[in-house]
């Protein structure tokens, strides 16, 4: 199976997307840097399922092998970490043509891709995602980055790995919850541009390899056209506008970031069918799709609270609330609304 690349304006990558890829590490790490010291990070979850067979698979290859295991969950995502892991880094001899690799989820992914953007100015990464948000979210396009005391994301740096290394067969070990989490991405991307991939999940016949092909795909073209996320990536926040104020009301608690988009694609739908873009039917489809997935697609958080948090978002985007509505499965367009237009909308 042929690799997927990336191209951005800082190179080219591969992306290998093969259920065992994670024995061919040592390889792919081979072949991206000259030297033979890697630096793995990971978290305390994943490290008692992967880490050894990531470790053995890159010293099979040659490489000096060191690691560091943050805790699990959000909170690692910090500037205690960040440094922590420097600090490691430093008292390993790495210099900046090592080898940086985050073996994780999205948490993992963007604290040690931050952490490889910033250590000696930057060294080679890949990134290794183990949760199917990180394989097919995540890991592609280069943000990365930590959350502050005022904010979640908001200390980072695009940066892009040189490999992307993603095995199906770590799935398996994830919760029905995590898995559910990261088919909300899957679906959306099967909404914003892929009709076929949508039609799959809707059969319950998509392969895991080829549902991950097609979203990774999606992925990269569309950061490839976009690298600094001024346009055409805005498509990727459908769901995501409600979605995130969902999570913001909810004090990020209370629904998994999937469950919120979820709730914010059925938003979306129903705002795209009052502005008569989104055709009948579409929403029921999605709705359908969700419930497989025990999805939820509905919430009782107070909507003014929810129409407030969108408002106090609105800064970044020239006084204007952008949601992202569908028209037709596989076909999507951002749309812009006033502070009243979305008032009335609501
Ligand atoms: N950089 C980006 O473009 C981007 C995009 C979307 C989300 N994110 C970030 O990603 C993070 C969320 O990622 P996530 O959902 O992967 O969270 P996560 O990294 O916290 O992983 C979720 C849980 O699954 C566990 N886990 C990981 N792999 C496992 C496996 N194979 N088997 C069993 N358990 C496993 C983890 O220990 C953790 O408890 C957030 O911080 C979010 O801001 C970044
Ligand atoms: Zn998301």
């Amino acid at each position: 199976m042929p690799e997927i690349m990336a191209n951005t304006n800082h190179g080219k990558y591969p992306i290998l997307i093969r259920t065992g890829a994670l024995a061919q590490l040592g390889d792919v790490a081979g072949k991206t840097v000259r030297s033979r010291k890697a630096f793995v990070v990971t978290d305390s979850i994943v490290e008692g399922l992967y880490l050894e067979q990531a470790k053995k698979s890159l010293e099979g290859s040659g490489f000096e092998v060191a690691s560091y295991v943050v805790e699990s969950g959000e909170a690692s995502k910090c500037e205690k970490n960040l440094f922590a892991i420097y600090g490691a880094m430093h008292d390993f001899g790495m210099t900046r043509s090592d080898l940086v690799i985050a073996l994780g989820g999205g948490v993992v992914g963007d604290l040690t891709g931050f952490a490889a953007a910033t250590y000696m100015r930057g060294c080679p990464l890949i990134q290794v995602p183990t949760t199917l948000l990180a394989q097919v979210d995540s890991s592609i396009g280069g943000k990365t980055g930590i959350d502050m005391p005022f904010g979640k994301n908001l200390v980072g740096a695009f940066y892009q790995p040189k490999a992307v290394v993603i095995d199906p067969g770590l799935l398996k070990s994830l919760s029905r919850t995590r898995m559910a989490e990261g088919m909300a991405e899957v679906i959306k991307y099967g909404c914003i541009r892929d009709a076929m991939l949508f039609e799959a999940i809707e059969k319950g016949q998509a392969d895991m390899e080829w549902m991950l092909q097609r979203c990774v795909k999606i992925k990269t073209t569309v950061v490839q056209n976009d690298e600094f996320d001024t346009g055409e990536r805005m498509l990727l926040n459908f769901g995501h506008t409600w979605g995130h104020a969902i999570e913001k009301v909810s004090g990020y608690s209370r629904y998994t970031h999937g469950e919120a988009v979820a709730i914010g694609m059925i938003k979306a739908c129903e705002i795209g069918e009052k502005l008569g873009q989104t055709p009948k039917g579409v929403k029921e489809r999605i709705l359908n799709v969700l419930e497989k997935w025990h999805l939820p697609t509905s919430t009782d958080l107070p909507v003014e609270d929810l129409y407030q948090t969108m408002l106090s978002d609105k800064k970044k985007l020239n006084g204007k609330v952008y949601f992202v509505v569908i028209k037709e499965i596989g076909d999507s367009k951002t749309q812009p609304l006033s502070e009243q237009e979305l008032k009335d909308l609501l």
